[in-house]
């Protein structure tokens, strides 16, 4: 048969939209300059944060484009844009819970979407790399996991970790909901908010979520928590699961899991650790000993995009036990048939299409080694041991909680600003250090008081780096005007 081109405009591969590049040679080119330079930008922080070039932002507002348009331009732009964008990648990026943005993972993110398998049914060895990763990931923390998988992010990982704790607690849930039977699940009122989206998501209605109070370290109070399954079981209520939480969006706290454990073997209720920013701590010698009783977890979140450096999005949820994945969403269709037996991933996933989000664990993981992880860590813990430090010794700044992990949350008590006028000036510091850019941090709450929260979890992060955290902030706090 011939291979000729039959003249149809459909049979001219280069004319249809995802044909093959003209110049992959010199865009691939293009591609590692960008990439190079980018990476060698991360090394340092920036001395201020860029604007947009006002033609940029016009071409931002263009209409859909007809007609083909060059590719080398837009790339430029794609280009300019992402480098007037925040990017936790760099070293002082230090709000929110970010990544590093690892290299290995960018190379494996380029791969995987190139070849684009999908983990929803079979994907052949890309199966065997993913089970692998699973293993890899919870032998890092140390969780006996029969079986897990990679998802969108903490928030599914949650989910799914209370989707299948439902129907072990209520079975048939899925089949006819909660059919009016009471049940509850909960969580300490640190946790976070994807909890109570999970509780929504379940069909329980948020107030079926029992807030349960903290200690004087915001670690859930097990006394309190035991009280209130008991009261729960008492008046006919099923407990649906314990979230607890390793390491607390807000300031690192860990829950205390063995404790935790024995309330929940004793009342037969699921245990769920939300380990999505804390767990990777587990693994370092410094944070290990927080985590005891981890092992004894139905289930367990984390977040490879965001402590072990990943991009987004990359988490994994892992379960000690097979077969309750299964039980919550496996399914026959007509177009995803089961070969013999064996189901197909998507039977154990709240997704369903799944980019190979495992390729970036497993190459970064490959690549460095566990050792190399660990220290990493460590090295961030270290980080916020040294932030804390400076900040007890500074006469202008004030520690507001006693850190467990990476976070530090803190605020500038600038000499004669009356109390009142404290959480106004540390909220304008904090949007004034954004707009700097030499340190990105971010404006939080805790006990009332508005503060500045530094969360460590960059890998290149200096001490050097971390020394300019408070000059940059004590300068800019002093400024005319920042203090209302
Ligand atoms: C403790 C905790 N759980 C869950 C999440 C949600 O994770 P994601 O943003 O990956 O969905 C976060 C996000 O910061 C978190 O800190």
């Amino acid at each position: 048969m011939s291979t000729a081109s039959t003249g149809d405009p459909a049979d001219r591969r280069a004319s249809r939209p995802g044909s093959q590049l003209a110049d992959r040679d010199g865009v691939l080119r293009d591609l590692s300059r960008y990439l190079a330079a980018a990476w060698a930008s991360f090394d340092r922080p920036r001395a201020h944060e860029p604007e947009a070039d006002p033609e940029l932002v016009s071409r931002l507002s263009a209409a859909l484009p007809a007609d083909p348009g060059d590719l080398h331009a837009a790339l430029d732009d794609a280009v300019q844009v992402l480098e007037a964008s925040i990017t936790p990648s760099r070293p002082l990026f230090v709000a929110y819970v970010g990544s590093s943005g690892l290299e290995t993972s960018v190379l494996a993110s380029a791969l995987a979407a190139a070849y684009d398998a999908n983990l929803a049914t079979a994907a052949g060895a890309a199966d065997l790399l993913d089970r692998q990763a699973v293993r890899w990931i919870a032998q890092f923390v140390g969780f006996p996991a029969a079986e897990g998988h990679f998802t969108s992010g903490g928030q599914t990982s949650n989910l799914t970790a209370l989707l299948a704790a439902r129907e072990q607690a209520l079975p048939g849930a899925r089949e006819h909901g909660i059919a009016g039977r009471r049940a509850v699940v909960y969580c300490s009122e640190e946790a976070h908010h994807s909890i109570v989206r999970a509780v929504e998501a379940i069909g329980l209605g948020r107030r079926a979520l029992r807030r349960v109070p903290t200690d004087n370290r915001r670690r859930m109070r097990v006394d309190a928590l035991a009280d209130a399954v008991a009261r729960d079981r008492a008046e006919g209520i099923t407990p649906i699961a314990v979230a607890a939480t390793a390491g607390t969006t807000l300031t690192g706290a860990v829950d205390p899991l063995e404790a935790i454990a024995d309330v929940c073997s004793e009342h037969g209720v699921w245990l769920h650790v939300d380990g999505a920013y804390g767990l990777p701590a587990a693994a370092t010698a410094t944070a290990g000993h927080w985590f005891a009783g981890l092992d004894r977890a139905d289930s367990v979140t984390i977040d490879a995009h965001k402590w072990l450096g990943m991009q987004k999005s990359c988490s994994a949820i892992l379960l000690r036990h097979p077969h309750a994945l299964r039980a919550a969403f496996g399914h026959e269709e007509r177009y995803m048939l089961h070969e013999e037996d064996t189901g197909n991933p998507v039977d154990s996933t709240f997704e369903y299409s799944r980019p190979f989000r495992s390729l970036r664990l497993w190459l970064s993981m490959r690549v460095y080694g566990a050792d190399r992880f660990r220290a990493w860590i460590e090295g961030t813990l270290h980080h916020a041991a040294r932030l804390t430090e400076a900040v007890r010794a500074h006469p202008e700044f004030e520690l507001l909680h006693e850190p467990m992990l990476s976070t530090v949350c803190f605020r500038h008590v600038p000499p004669g600003l009356p109390a009142d006028r404290l959480d106004a000036h540390n909220e304008r510091l904090a949007r004034a250090m954004q707009r700097d850019g030499r340190v990105f941090l971010a404006p939080a709450v805790v006990d009332g008081h508005t503060c500045l929260r530094v969360c460590f979890v960059n890998f290149r992060t200096t001490s050097e780096d971390v020394d300019l955290i408070l000059p940059v902030a004590a300068e800019l706090g002093s400024q005319p005007g920042m203090s209302g």
